[in-house]
Formats: C-alpha cells, sequence, structure tokens
C-alpha cells in the first residue's frame, strides 16, 4: 500500500487579477492535506475503483459514470499519458480539504490521484510533468484557471506566480502568523472566475484599473515578505479585500470575518481564493492569534486554522 499526498494552498495577494495576467503569491498550507492510498481490489472485482470516506462513496471507471467528477478526472489523468487499460486497483481517497472553499481542494485531489494512478500503472512523471495536466484538468472545471492554484499544490511550494511564465521562489524574511476562516459558504470557483469576466466584458477599462491596482499590491507584498517588517503586509491585505471587493467577488459573510479579525486586532485581513464564500485569512501575530480566533468564531466562521508562513514553506 503507497499514500500520495498533497496540501490546500492559500492565496495570500493576487486572486482573479492573476487570471489576467497580473502577479500573484500564494502558498501551500501544508497542515490540511488531500491523500490517495493504492489498494488492491476487493477479492472478484477487476477494473480501477475510486472510493472516498466522505461522503462515502465507491465508483468504478466505466465509460457509463464519466460525469462524475472523480471519474472525470481518473479518465482524464489515464487518457493524459495514453494508457488505455485502467489498472487493477483500488484508490481510496482521503481529504481534509473542503470543497469550493477556495483552499484549492479540487486539484489537491486531482494531484494525489494523478500520482496514485501513475504509480498504479508505473508510469513516474515529474512534478512539472503532472502538472501540466492537473492544470488541463482545472480547466474543465474552471473555465479559465490561471494555473496558480495547481502550481502551489502539485509543487508544495510559495510562489511568485504570473500565468504562463516559469514559477519564482517567494522568499520569506520573518514568519507570517495567518489565521484562515471559513465561511462555510461553498462557493465554485467557476462561477465567480465567470462573474469577473463579465465584469470585465463590460466594462474593461475599470476593471484593468482594479487588475492593476492589485497588480501594485502584489509587488509591494512580495518586497515586504522577503525584507520585512511583516506587519506592513496588514493595509495591503486590506486593500487587497476592498478591491476584490470592487470586482464583486466578497460577500457579507467574509466582510464579517474580515471586519470582526481586524476589530479584535488583526493586522489585516482578506478572502482568500474564488470569495463568495470559502475562506478568508488575517494577519496576526503569537500574541494576538488566540483573541482574533476567538472573534472569528463568535461571528460565525465554522472553523479556524492557524499556520506559519515561513521559509521552509517556500
Ligand atoms: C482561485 O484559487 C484563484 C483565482 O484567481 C482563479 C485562478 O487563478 O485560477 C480566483
Amino acid at each position: 500500500m503507497s499514500t500520495f499526498s498533497a496540501p490546500a494552498k492559500i492565496i495570500l495577494f493576487g486572486e482573479h487579477a492573476v487570471v489576467y495576467g497580473y502577479p500573484a503569491i500564494a502558498v501551500p498550507f501544508s497542515s490540511l492535506r488531500a491523500t490517495a492510498t493504492l489498494k488492491p481490489n476487493a477479492r472478484h472485482e477487476s477494473g480501477l475503483f475510486i472510493t472516498a470516506d466522505d461522503p462515502n462513496i465507491k465508483l468504478q471507471l466505466n465509460d457509463q459514470n464519466l460525469s462524475h467528477p472523480l471519474i472525470f478526472m481518473a479518465h482524464a489523468l489515464l487518457k493524459a499519458v495514453d494508457c488505455d487499460t485502467p489498472p487493477n486497483v483500488t484508490v481510496a481517497l482521503n481529504s481534509h480539504i473542503p470543497i469550493a472553499s477556495g483552499l484549492g481542494s479540487g486539484a489537491a485531489i486531482a494531484a494525489v490521484l494523478g500520482r496514485a494512478l501513475y504509480a498504479a500503472i508505473n508510469h513516474p512523471l515529474s512534478d512539472a510533468e503532472l502538472n501540466q495536466i492537473v492544470f488541463e484538468i482545472e480547466k474543465q472545471h474552471h473555465g479559465t484557471p490561471s494555473g496558480i492554484d495547481n502550481t502551489v499544490i502539485v509543487h508544495e511550494q510559495a510562489v511568485y506566480f504570473v500565468r504562463d511564465q516559469p514559477i519564482q521562489p517567494v522568499e520569506v524574511h520573518q514568519p507570517v502568523h495567518l489565521l484562515v476562516a471559513d465561511t462555510g459558504e461553498q462557493s465554485p470557483t467557476r462561477l465567480a472566475v465567470g462573474d469577473v469576466r463579465k465584469l470585465y466584458d463590460s466594462n474593461p477599462e475599470k476593471t484593468t484599473i482594479v487588475f492593476q491596482e492589485i497588480g501594485r499590491l502584489v509587488e509591494h507584498a512580495r518586497q515586504i515578505l522577503k525584507h520585512g517588517p511583516v506587519a506592513d503586509l496588514g493595509p495591503l491585505m486590506v486593500e487587497n479585500h476592498r478591491l476584490l471587493d470592487e470586482l464583486t467577488v466578497s460577500s457579507p459573510s467574509l466582510d464579517h470575518l474580515v471586519s470582526a479579525a481586524i476589530n479584535a486586532g488583526a493586522l489585516g485581513a482578506k478572502l482568500s481564493g474564488g470569495g463568495r464564500g470559502g475562506n478568508m485569512i488575517a494577519l496576526v501575530t503569537p500574541a494576538t492569534a488566540a483573541e482574533v480566533e476567538k472573534a472569528l468564531l463568535t461571528v460565525g466562521a465554522v472553523r479556524v486554522h492557524h499556520t506559519v508562513v515561513d521559509d521552509t514553506h517556500s
């Protein structure tokens, strides 16, 4: 039995604008993971089976159930390496990453399913090759993804990312303490990305100005991450959140969590990922983390994680 794993991801700055060629910064969220374990099939069963605990499912890859997202992924992953005969194996998936919540659950599941299937058919791939395949699968789900989610997740590396360009590492001068709080509202990235596209099509000049401002914030944030002081990221997060709100991708619950975090002493806060629900992040210090976490839970966050971005994650 072999187990493969991939992390969730957090976008620190630059979501949505990154789809239009502006830079963004994202980091792996390594304590929240998806795993895939290869197991022998049950006796008398032959073919490829995919199981998951939550929801409890057992699916077999065949032509009839290609509309199921996991079967679709498995089919696409095998097709990408010209494999016509699915392996006789069971892949047991397990993910702690909430779905449709801005943390890259889809890309993480595709990455671990890919790693497991390619091990089962003895077709080793580099991370760069797997990343490209997962990106193609993301396109089927999101329409026009930038590729940032799959890149951070497959490489498990903090990145300064510009669409269609080689990834660049992010240097982190001082640990960045973040709380990641979930609104509990699922929101498929595809819908938010589609609505920003409509906004852009209806008013390209105005929307481009917002993207450019976000791009400038990202450059500034990159310098602060490199040289410090980390507290200076706070106002940039607040401004990034305001610009995302202008792009219509915030929501009352996200705004509520952002305000609660700041009122409780966070240095800054913003939505993270596609928005309209899902998760937000708050910049804290070891001294303020507990107070901010309490405030987030009090105003309705369904879960709050504490994570630290430092050079070991970049
Ligand atoms: C989603 O995690 C980030 C977005 O910018 C979409 C993308 O870059 O593909 C909203």
